[in-house]
């Protein structure tokens, strides 16, 4: 494959950007072999992510979002236990002076439990959220700065990192540079 091998990820050869209006946002798709690579691209994320920041992880079940997100907690100094928000819907995380939401909405029937769970607070200046299957609440969910797809190849799996706002555009700049260092 043609493809550039950094660390243990395999980077496929293309950025993609894209403009709405005159706004340029850009994207990269980036291979994970195996779960080590899945956890440490979540460790480079964390070096990027800012608080303030909302990422959606898209991905059918099983597909790597909660390691990614245990990478990134890792990243962030975490080394405790990470447990799957799938029942509790989120469990949270104290960093130091930043708080990280990680949500787990798979459980909704309905975007109106959403609204109803009380979490629009939680998105704030002074927080990173990770939003596992933010499709399950609709369209008043707070808008991600951040679309991570993880979708499965072969025994490991491709990851698509999108930018959705500025701030977001920023990051995979910091991440970019990070990684052909
Ligand atoms: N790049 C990879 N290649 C192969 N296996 C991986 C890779 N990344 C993670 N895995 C494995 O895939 C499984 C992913 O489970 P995980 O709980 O992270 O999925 P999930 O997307 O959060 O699922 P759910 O939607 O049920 O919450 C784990 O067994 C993990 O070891
Ligand atoms: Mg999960």
């Amino acid at each position: 494959m043609d493809s550039t091998s950094l660390g243990s990820l395999f980077y496929l050869p293309f950025k993609q950007q894209t403009f709405t209006g005159n706004q340029m946002r850009s994207s990269y798709v980036v291979q994970l072999d195996d779960e080590a690579a899945t956890l440490f691209l979540g460790e480079q994320l964390a070096a990027i992510l800012r608080p303030g920041l909302t990422v959606f992880l898209y991905g059918d079940l099983g597909a790597g979002k909660t390691t990614l997100a245990r990478g990134i907690l890792k990243g962030l100094g975490h080394h405790d236990k990470v447990r799957s928000p799938t029942y509790n819907l989120v469990e949270i995380y104290k960093l130091s002076e930043l708080y990280l939401y990680h949500f787990d909405f798979y459980r909704f029937n309905d975007p109106l439990e959403w609204e109803e769970a009380g979490f629009r607070e939680y998105f704030n200046q002074n927080s990173i959220c990770l939003v596992e299957w933010p499709e399950k609440a609709g369209e008043f969910l707070h808008a991600a700065d951040l679309k991570i797809w993880i979708s499965y190849s072969g025994t490991g799996r491709i990851a698509e990192l999108k930018a959705e706002t500025e701030a977001g555009e920023q990051c995979l700049s910091r991440w970019q540079k990070q990684v052909s260092e």
